[in-house]
């Protein structure tokens, strides 16, 4: 973060509240690098937090209050702390306010805490599939924490906003982006066990191996509170049920064939998909550890092929990208995220970024389809109080 961006923030604060904040807390982004749909299944996920994220600026107050405003609106949100529930707050407020409200559902004593101002920039992109809204959440959560003198896990945190997301923003969504944004680290990905919320660090090498993780953004917007995503995650409950497990993690690929025999044909695929993803979240640790990166690639395109045709979640744009970067030379791409849109990525020599970007940049321009926006990303510091 510049001292520009800093200052802005501050600035940004002041002119809304008429005082100063009492510090800067911010939480990342993310991407995934595999492990799509897992995390609802109690499964596994390798995601890392990058480069990119949100801020929050906040003071305390002496009363109840609570107001939030933020860089993308004029806005600002006026709430007590005593009618705080998911019923009173909604649009992008949801996502502070909603935070809040979840640490009192996770034990803070909310009846005990003075409210706050806060302010809030990002720069994640909406909408990209990247976690902008994870990214809020985890900011907010380790401020709130701090300033309310919570003293928090951050296994707990990550639940604050996941229940933040599902029961405020109203998302089904599992615990795979609060964990990368909280639990990330430079350079590394969260090899996380989503059952038993073990995690391990994995060092990622791609700088020693001279390779870059591009971020295609193909403008396509999703929302997960609506739609596929819902559908998907009742799929998965159904395929479970029927094949009389608790969730797909109690299932393997030997579980495939009596699968097939048991499930309607739809059913299967987004069984299959989860029990092979799983697999090649547990293949790409490995072989990163034992071959390093470079040799990674070819389990990134398997997992995109897997929600293409099984899981059904990719969209033609991103499927355009995923194949236009791999033929210009990255050496694995996938969508990544929930699906429906947002962004693929594409693992790729540090010297052919010009060259794959071109190669998309064409290939999208030829199919009639808006420019994508392409950027590379680095494993960061999951969030934490500025300095
Ligand atoms: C979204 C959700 C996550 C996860 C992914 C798909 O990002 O927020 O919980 O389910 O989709 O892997």
């Amino acid at each position: 973060m510049t001292d520009h961006q800093t200052q802005s923030i501050l600035s940004g604060f002041r002119a809304r509240f008429d005082r100063a904040a009492d510090g800067l807390w911010f939480g990342p982004g993310r991407v995934n690098l595999i492990g799509e749909h897992t995390d609802y299944n109690d499964g596994f996920v390798f995601p890392f937090a990058i480069n990119r994220r949100a801020v929050v600026a906040l003071a305390p107050r002496s009363d109840r209050i609570l107001r939030v405003a933020s860089s993308f609106t004029d806005e600002v949100v006026e709430i007590s702390l005593d009618e705080l529930s998911p019923e009173t707050v909604s649009g992008w407020s949801a996502y502070p306010l909603g935070v809040a409200w979840a640490l009192g559902e996770h034990g803070a004593d909310l009846s005990a805490v003075t409210g706050f101002d806060a302010f809030i920039d990002s720069d994640v992109p909406i909408g990209a599939g990247l976690s902008s809204s994870a990214a809020i959440e985890c900011a907010t959560a380790v401020a709130l924490d701090e300033v309310w003198n919570l003293g928090f896990d951050k296994r707990v945190l990550v639940r604050v906003g996941q229940l933040a997301e599902n029961r405020v923003v109203g998302a089904p969504t599992g615990i795979l982006d609060q964990s990368a944004s909280l639990l990330g680290q430079t350079d590394a990905a969260v090899f996380l066990d989503c059952r038993s919320f073990e995690s391990e660090v994995v060092p990622l090498g791609f700088d020693d191996a001279g390779l870059e993780l591009l971020v295609i953004d193909t403008k396509v917007t999703h929302a997960h509170a609506t739609g596929g995503y819902a559908d998907r995650r009742a799929s998965c409950e159904k395929g479970a049920a029927l094949m009389g497990v608790g969730s797909l993690r109690d299932l393997t690929v030997d579980d495939l064939p009596r699968a097939a025999s048991v499930l309607d044909e739809e059913t299967f695929r987004r069984v299959r998909h989860i029990i092979t993803e799983n697999q090649r979240v547990i293949d790409t640790v490995r072989v990163l550890r034992e071959d390093g990166p470079s040799a990674i690639g070819s389990l990134l395109d398997a997992s995109h092929t897997s929600m293409r045709d099984d899981f059904e979640i990719s969209v033609a744009e991103l499927d355009l990208a995923v194949e236009s970067a791999r033929a210009a030379g990255a050496l694995g791409a996938r969508m990544t995220g929930g699906g429906f849109g947002g962004s693929a990525i594409a693992l790729t020599p540090h010297a052919l970024i010009p060259a794959v970007q071109q190669a998309v940049a064409n290939a999208f321009a030829s199919a009639g389809y808006t420019a994508p926006d392409m950027f590379v990303v680095r494993a960061a510091a999951g969030a934490a109080r500025l300095p």
